[in-house]
């Protein structure tokens, strides 16, 4: 079964497809390749997939004829040296403006790819073949591309909206379970900002998705693309109720900077994130005990971490943090639960309050028993 969402953009509009072995299906894939005037930007860990499958690929088959330019794998390559070696490439071979370039991979090959598309020669077309799960639900849908710089994590970027997003739920068999569960983190953000009924679903059901077991993975990754598509299609260029998909980021992007890229999986920042804002609403009196044990139930019992780094004070939160992008006028913005499957944003939050809560998951695992 092919599910399709439309992303209603205007001129910008696009459809994600979603489905199981869904790049075998040419009549699919060759919407998004077009063999005279497109490149494939992967990392090795991906072509190394491919090749192993293609025997039996009809995908592999497809597109052998199709240029490749391999970057490295991981966040630590996400910045300004792989996006000039992919543009010194593009230029070597004399593509020209006619050229679409095609991500296949996680949310950095992503990232870069939409980031050269929107730069190279004053912007081309490209097109998301997600292959992680992370990449699937969030990243690779909304048009937000990018690098990051040694002083924060996405700090250089653009907004530039993909042609088409293809999802294969085949790729996540080859995830490393690590990854796998980091992707977690970001369907359960879904859940906590917009709706009670999903994150309850999720409690029920997140064994079966470890598991990767088929209709339960569809549901959940259409869902999360659904409201994606919405919250995007009402503020595409994060003025609003977008940076409600920010939750527990600037907490994550300054535990992953301060790490160094790659160190903390994206994901993972973001579990340690969410408990963190939510501890902060909790304190603000604003969100109910009980529904604070619920989020750090969720996340814990997953495997997902509940706390930040060792050797990372609360002060070097607060450095980061300063240069979120979410500040406004030199004040800080949080975006914090109120309930689950609601959320708002909130500023001029008392300093001490915030380190408090940041202390909370700092060294010691907060015990909770609901
Ligand atoms: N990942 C959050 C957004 O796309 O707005």
């Amino acid at each position: 079964m092919i599910e399709k969402i439309h992303v209603n953009l205007n001129l910008n509009s696009y459809n994600i497809y979603i489905g199981n072995q869904l790049l075998d299906d040419i009549s699919i894939s060759s919407v998004f390749l077009n063999h005279k005037n497109s490149v494939i930007v992967t990392n090795e860990t991906i072509y190394n997939i491919l090749l192993k499958n293609k025997a039996n690929s009809n995908f592999y088959n497809y597109i052998k004829d199709i240029k490749f330019f391999l970057i490295q794998d991981g966040e630590y390559y996400k910045n300004f040296k792989t996006v000039e070696s992919i543009i010194s490439f593009l230029l070597n071979q004399q593509y020209g403006r006619d050229l679409s370039l095609i991500a296949l991979g996680g949310g950095v090959v992503g990232d870069i790819t939409g980031f050269v598309a929107s730069i190279y020669q004053r912007g081309i077309n490209f097109f998301q073949i997600p292959t992680t799960l992370l990449a699937q639900v969030d990243a690779s849908i909304g048009g937000k591309t990018g690098i990051n710089h040694a002083l924060g994590k996405n700090m250089i970027g653009s907004f530039w909206q993909p042609k088409g997003v293809l999802i294969d739920i085949n790729f996540l068999s080859t995830l490393p379970k690590k990854h796998f569960i980091s992707g977690i983190a970001e369907i359960i953000k879904y859940a906590i900002i917009f709706d009670n009924n999903f994150f309850m679903w999720l409690e029920k059901n997140l064994l079966k998705i470890l598991q990767l077991e088929e209709n339960k993975l569809l549901f959940c990754i259409k869902k999360c693309c659904e409201l994606k598509a919405s919250i995007i299609e009402n503020d595409e260029k994060e003025n609003g109720s977008r940076a409600f998909l920010n939750l527990g980021h600037s907490f994550a992007h300054a535990i992953e900077t301060y790490s160094g890229y790659g160190k903390w999986l994206h994901g993972n920042a973001v579990s340690v994130g969410i408990v963190m804002a939510s501890y902060l609403s909790f304190q603000l009196g604003i969100l109910k005990k009980d529904d604070l044990f619920k989020i750090i139930n969720i996340f814990y019992n997953i495997g997902l971490p509940i706390k930040g780094p060792k050797h990372m004070k609360p002060n070097d939160y607060l450095i980061l943090m300063s240069r979120d992008k979410k500040v406004l006028n030199g004040i800080m913005r949080f975006i914090l639960p109120i309930s689950i499957g609601k959320v708002k944003i909130f500023s001029s939050i008392d300093k001490n309050i915030l380190l408090n809560a940041i202390k909370k998951f700092q060294k010691k695992i907060y015990f909770f028993n609901s």
